[in-house]
């Protein structure tokens, strides 16, 4: 069952400067999927198509079979849930739970039902213990997951991260993985990421952009060995793929680490 269809969606912030080329993409409930690309190839600008804060210049965006032209980005927001690439752009209250709750309440959620949401919003994302706090006062990683929660607490049923994990150490790397990991459970995701060690981690599907154009659509392993695809981004496999692809006689779609010990396990027994 699709959420979303993307049918020939072309787009232009100037007119004449095509940001998005004739776009076509499906997405499947229940699916992970990653879009990838270059700084500037369009991965924000595609994806603010699906809760209405950009229309198609050309073709059409279906959510749930409706044509997302005929909604509002409120009640778009129901179903597509966009946690912004920086927080600050989406953060303005001045309470954690305010923040939070600002979602929710608009559509209508109110007293004990929305604090059950906000609280479960926030343990959900690690920040429970945060709550009282100026959204302002945490740093970076932390504003990051209170952007989260505000989506969380909306319950749509998709979720899109742009880009979770910039600016994020080790630690907030993890943990955005574990909600990442949590999240799939109860909703489809998209993740915008140029980190391609948490890609090939997480997505069941990857998305490759380039120039406003999908080049490449289909599962990690294939992604990966592309490697003249993968050129074009200027991105580069996991390291881990890297590797293995770098070793003579070694699978080429080795993904994780875990992929790799048992290819080398397999080798040596020869
Ligand atoms: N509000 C805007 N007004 C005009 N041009 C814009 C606007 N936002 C983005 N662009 C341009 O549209 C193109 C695509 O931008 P977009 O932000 O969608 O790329 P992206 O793939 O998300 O990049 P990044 O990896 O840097 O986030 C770029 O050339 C960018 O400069
Ligand atoms: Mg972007």
């Amino acid at each position: 069952m699709s959420i979303i269809q993307v049918k020939n969606v072309s787009f232009e912030y100037f007119k004449g400067v095509k940001v998005l080329n004739n776009i076509n993409f499906t997405l499947n409930k229940g699916e992970v999927v990653a879009i990838i690309g270059q700084n500037g190839s369009g991965k924000t600008t595609l994806v603010k198509h699906f809760n209405g804060l950009l229309r198609p210049t050309k073709g059409e965006v279906l959510i749930n079979d409706e044509d997302a032209v005929k909604k509002t980005v409120a009640q778009l927001s129901h179903t597509c849930g966009y946690v912004f690439q920086n927080p600050d752009d989406q953060i303005f209250n001045s309470v954690v739970t305010a923040e939070v709750a600002f979602g929710p309440s608009n559509m209508g959620i109110k007293s004990h039902e929305l604090k059950v949401r906000v609280n479960e919003a926030l343990r959900t994302v690690g920040l429970y213990e945060e709550r009282d706090k100026h959204p302002l006062d945490l740093d970076l990683n932390q504003k990051k997951l209170v952007a989260i929660a505000s989506i969380v607490a909306m319950r749509p049923e998709l979720i899109i991260l742009d880009e979770p994990t910039t600016g994020q150490d080790h630690a907030g790397l993890l943990r955005v993985e574990a909600l990442i990991n949590e999240l799939r459970k109860n909703y489809t995701v998209i993740i915008i990421s140029h980190d391609m060690n948490l890609v090939a981690r997480v997505a069941s599907r990857v998305v490759m952009m380039c120039n406003g154009e999908i080049i490449f659509d289909g599962s990690p392993k294939e992604a990966f060995t592309k490697n003249a695809l993968m050129k074009k981004t200027y991105l580069k496999p996991p390291i881990i793929t890297e590797l293995a692809q770098s070793l003579k006689g070694f699978k080429r779609d080795v993904l994780t680490v875990d992929e790799f010990m048992d290819e080398l396990k397999t080798k040596l027994k020869k």
